[in-house]
């Protein structure tokens, strides 16, 4: 299926680079074979993580604590070894690694995007800034040794190049360690029509059945899986050598539970790409109304997801006045492709606006205990995830 012409999704920009922005074709496809979902274009890795990169991990309170716990999870079953060592791939800001380096372990972040990667610097943590592929996981074995844990969290599917991920893995891993990621979960994706999660960074779309065989020609299989709130619906995956630890039973009951949903048939995603139409037009209903009857509209949150809604759905500045968000990269730019004005989080609070459209759905729990004044303005939020819908 095709979401069209697609701008970079964390490329805010301003007036002076509307002209040349650069657009690609989104479109994501499923593998019957390998059960992948995967984007059949993608724009190159540097043009989306550089040292422009707008995505700072630590923006959220609720994100602080989801990776303080696992990584005591990780410290707990992980780690029983002397001078453990681990290695994060895409350590952003450090939000993972500053609770090892809080606790003295041993620890390597890889992380290409020189602006984040400075941010974990400047905290104390270790970091290299590169992308990681055999000849690094080779140098940092050289430099510091064998990984008890590899982890990556929102990261592995943004890795175009999978099998070069495995072999550097491969080539980093202690015989006993464990490769361990969590990403936005295809079982969520479907069950929410929640397309956003569809973006040019999102190059595959995880499910257990395909992670198992992405990774079973390396020699890695999967032994756990862990559902997460995280990002809307996500899935942590365990990975050990082969005969290194036995699959547990949460593992077979993924597996046929996804055979039950039909991720491995390409029927779903048909239904997929109809309910996603349907979203759509139910959505641009609602804008098209208010902003026929004269309603304050403004944006919340300038999530990367809501690039995908904004350029699939048509939405321009006629329905959204500006994006409230609270990332100062992002402030004062506009956003990709529909050019939206982004501001700080005082312009929302300062001047209610009559509705917002509630881009950073995954952080509903959150916003809403920070927000009740809005709510009690007489203000209603505009949910799209996992139907439109109005809530006060
Ligand atoms: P995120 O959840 O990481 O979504 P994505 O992966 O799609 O980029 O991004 C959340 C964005 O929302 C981020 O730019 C910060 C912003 N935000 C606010 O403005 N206010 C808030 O209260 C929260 C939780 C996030």
């Amino acid at each position: 299926m095709s979401f069209g012409p697609m701008p970079i999704a964390n490329r805010f920009l301003l007036p002076e680079d509307f002209a040349d922005e650069y657009f690609f074709e989104l479109a994501p496809a499923f593998c019957d074979e390998c059960t992948m979902v995967q984007l059949i274009n993608q724009p190159a890795p540097d043009e989306m993580f550089n040292d422009d990169y707008a995505f700072f991990s630590g923006t959220s309170q609720h994100m602080t604590r989801h990776f303080q716990d696992f990584a005591e999870l990780v410290c707990k079953r992980n780690l029983s070894g002397d001078d453990p060592f681990v290695v994060e791939l895409g350590c952003n800001d450090g939000i993972m690694l500053q609770n090892f380096m809080a606790k003295g372990i041993r620890h390597l972040g890889v992380e290409p995007s020189g602006n984040v990667a400075d941010v974990a610097r400047k905290k104390g943590i270790t970091v290299t800034s590169e992308f990681f592929s055999e000849d690094t996981a080779a140098r940092i074995v050289e430099q510091h040794g064998h990984a008890d844990a590899i982890l990556a969290a929102n990261v592995m599917c943004h890795i175009a190049d999978i099998s070069s991920v495995a072999a550097g893995v491969n080539v980093l891993l202690k015989d006993t360690g464990v490769l361990i990621f969590e990403d936005p979960y295809l079982g969520d994706v479907i069950k929410k029509t929640s397309y956003d999660q569809i973006y040019d960074e999102h190059v595959f779309v995880f499910s257990a059945l395909s992670v198992s065989r992405a990774f079973e020609g390396c020699g890695l299989r999967l032994v756990d899986v862990m559902p997460q709130p995280t990002h809307g619906g996500s899935m942590r995956y365990v990975l050990a050598r082969e005969g290194a630890q036995e699959p547990n039973a949460a593992v077979a009951d993924l597996l046929d539970q996804e055979r039950g949903m039909g991720l491995d048939k390409a029927g779903t995603f048909d239904q997929f790409r109809e309910s996603c139409e349907k979203s759509r037009s139910n959505l641009m209903q609602v804008l098209n109304d208010l902003k026929a009857g004269g309603k304050r509209v403004v944006g919340y949150g300038a999530t990367s997801k809501s690039t995908t809604v904004m350029n699939y759905c048509g939405i321009t500045q006629d329905h959204i006045e500006f994006i409230s968000d609270t990332t100062p990269i992002k402030q004062g730019k506009f956003t990709p492709g529909s050019h939206i004005p982004v501001k700080p989080h005082d312009a929302f609070k300062d001047n209610y606006p009559d509705y917002a459209l509630l881009f950073a759905w995954n952080h509903k729990a959150e916003i809403m205990a920070n927000e009740e004044a809005f709510a009690e303005s007489g203000g209603k939020w505009i949910n799209f995830v996992p139907d439109v819908s109005i809530s006060s």
